[in-house]
């Protein structure tokens, strides 16, 4: 029998999630490679039935296409999940730009409710941030949407410590979502503590490095569509290092009668403590026993001296993160 997952208050005043999330990004979008349909379904429902309920998608992915393969599974279980979506980041007829425009962040929102099925958007992000429009115009426009009942809370992006504060200062920021996980660590020197500092929440995304952590792209030939092809970290001269390091995390799962994924999960859960802020990170999965596993890495403990020889592992990774998709 599985363990349900916990729940925890995403940061001081939102909404009650289970403490670890779920990405929806690579269904149906071809990012990862192929998606199973009925598999990726079926793994929707099994996350909610152990007590996953923030689920996260964007705009962006795959031109709408990943909001609408979830509408169904969104609109059957509304009043069970948290639905967080975004707007800011545009791949178009192959450029990519961003665009935080007051007009462009309306009709963004009209758009990601018309795929979704909603009313609401419970938790929107700033997919991405630019300086050529205010703060004040872009994150005052998603507070008149939250007036406007359009939406309930807000969160960032990749954003710096100093633009999280200057938006926070605007409206309550529930929601900070930027890649976290034992090889992306860069987020910890000033991000993170401004994030504690004002009670908000910190949304790991990536936290299995992309597949990387759990050793399911160890020797693997990725598909030619699969964008991690041209991530520094999955490239062949860095893939024999990070494959070894994974080797060394393997070896630390096994000790506790769990796996790579688990472990790389359990240490980002524990930095709740090490940082004194809620984290509910968002691993992606297409497949139920996956979503099952990586649940069962939240309430996984390790030992210091595991968390002691994993800081260490972290700190050779080779390669650096992605921050296009
Ligand atoms: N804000 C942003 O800019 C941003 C950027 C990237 C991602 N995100 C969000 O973060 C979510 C998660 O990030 P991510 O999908 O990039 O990476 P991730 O969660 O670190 O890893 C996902 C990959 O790991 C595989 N996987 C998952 N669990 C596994 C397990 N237990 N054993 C073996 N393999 C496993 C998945 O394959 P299968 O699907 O085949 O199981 C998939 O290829 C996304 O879905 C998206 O919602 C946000």
């Amino acid at each position: 029998m599985s363990v349900k997952l916990p729940t925890t208050t995403l940061g001081e005043h939102g909404p009650v999630v289970g403490s670890q999330g779920f990405g929806c990004m690579a269904m149906a979008t071809g990012y990862y490679g192929e998606t199973d349909e009925a598999a990726a379904r079926a793994t929707l429902d099994r996350a909610l039935d152990l007590g996953v309920t923030l689920f996260d998608t964007a705009d962006v992915y795959g031109g709408g296409a990943n909001e609408e393969f979830i509408a169904p599974f969104v609109q059957a279980n509304r009043d069970r999940i948290v639905i967080a979506t975004k707007f800011g980041l545009v791949h178009r007829d192959g450029k990519t730009w961003i665009d935080n425009r007051p007009e462009y962040i309306r009709q963004s929102l009209e758009g990601s409710l018309r795929r979704l099925g909603v009313d609401t958007i419970d938790l929107y992000y700033m997919h991405r941030r630019t300086p050529d429009v205010p703060m004040a115009d872009s994150v005052g426009t998603m507070a008149d949407l939250v007036r406007e009942g359009k939406i309930r809370y807000l969160g960032l992006s990749e954003v710096s410590a100093a633009e999280l504060r200057e938006a926070h200062a605007i409206h309550p920021i529930t929601a900070l979502q930027t890649e976290w996980s034992l090889f992306s660590r860069e987020v910890e020197a000033e991000i993170v503590p401004a994030a504690a500092e004002h009670g908000i929440a910190l949304v790991p995304y990536s936290p299995l490095g992309r597949g990387q952590l759990s050793g399911a792209t160890q020797g693997v030939q990725l598909q030619a569509s699969d964008v991690r092809q041209h991530m520094a970290r999955f490239s062949e001269e860095n893939r024999a290092a990070n494959d070894a390091l994974i080797a060394g995390i393997s070896n630390l799962a096994s000790r506790h009668d769990s796996t790579p994924a688990q472990v790389a999960l359990a240490w980002l859960h524990h930095q709740a403590a090490v940082h004194s802020l809620t984290i509910v990170p968002i691993p992606g999965t297409r497949k139920p026993s996956r979503v099952e596993e990586n649940v069962g890495g939240a309430t996984l403990r390790l030992a210091d001296e595991d968390f002691d020889a994993l800081d260490q592992l972290a700190d050779a990774v080779r390669g650096d993160r992605s921050r296009t998709i």
